[in-house]
């Protein structure tokens, strides 16, 4: 008798554990923090454009549809300028973008920003 108790608590604490945990990392962690690098690689943005001060490398071999490298060349522009621009709702160079971002108001922000401090 003693033994089945015994057995049945090991397996109860077993379960307890588990349980605690499979749902620790899942409730308690805090949010993950936007990474603009990640966001550009997410969003494809490097199928067109090198950034070549994080050593990123455009994927689309054809010079013609090709953008340039952005390194330098973002961060002349504000944030409003790119944040517009690349919602195509507004022109740099009097062109407007190619490419529409997909992502959340959050997202973009986060990649205007990471994208204005590639400086070499
Ligand atoms: C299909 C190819 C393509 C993709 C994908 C693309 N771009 Fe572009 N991008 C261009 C081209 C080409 C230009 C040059 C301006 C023009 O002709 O529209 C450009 C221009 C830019 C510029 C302005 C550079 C300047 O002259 O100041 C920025 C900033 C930019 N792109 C960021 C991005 C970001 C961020 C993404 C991902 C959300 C992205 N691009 C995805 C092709 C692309």
């Amino acid at each position: 008798m003693k033994q089945t108790i015994g057995f049945a608590l090991s397996i109860l604490a077993s379960v307890v554990m588990l349980a605690v945990f499979y749902s620790g990392p899942a409730s308690g962690a805090a949010p993950a923090k936007l990474d603009g690098k990640q966001i550009f690689l997410a969003q494809k943005c490097n199928l067109c454009h090198s950034v070549s001060s994080a050593g990123i490398e455009r994927t689309m071999k054809s010079e013609k549809m090709a953008g340039p490298d952005l390194t330098n060349l973002a961060a002349k522009q504000d944030a409003g300028t790119l944040t517009k621009f690349l919602r195509k709702e507004g022109e740099i160079n009097g062109k407007k973008h190619g490419k529409g971002f997909t992502g959340s108001d959050e997202e973009l922000g986060a990649l205007v920003s990471w994208l204005q401090q590639q400086k070499k």
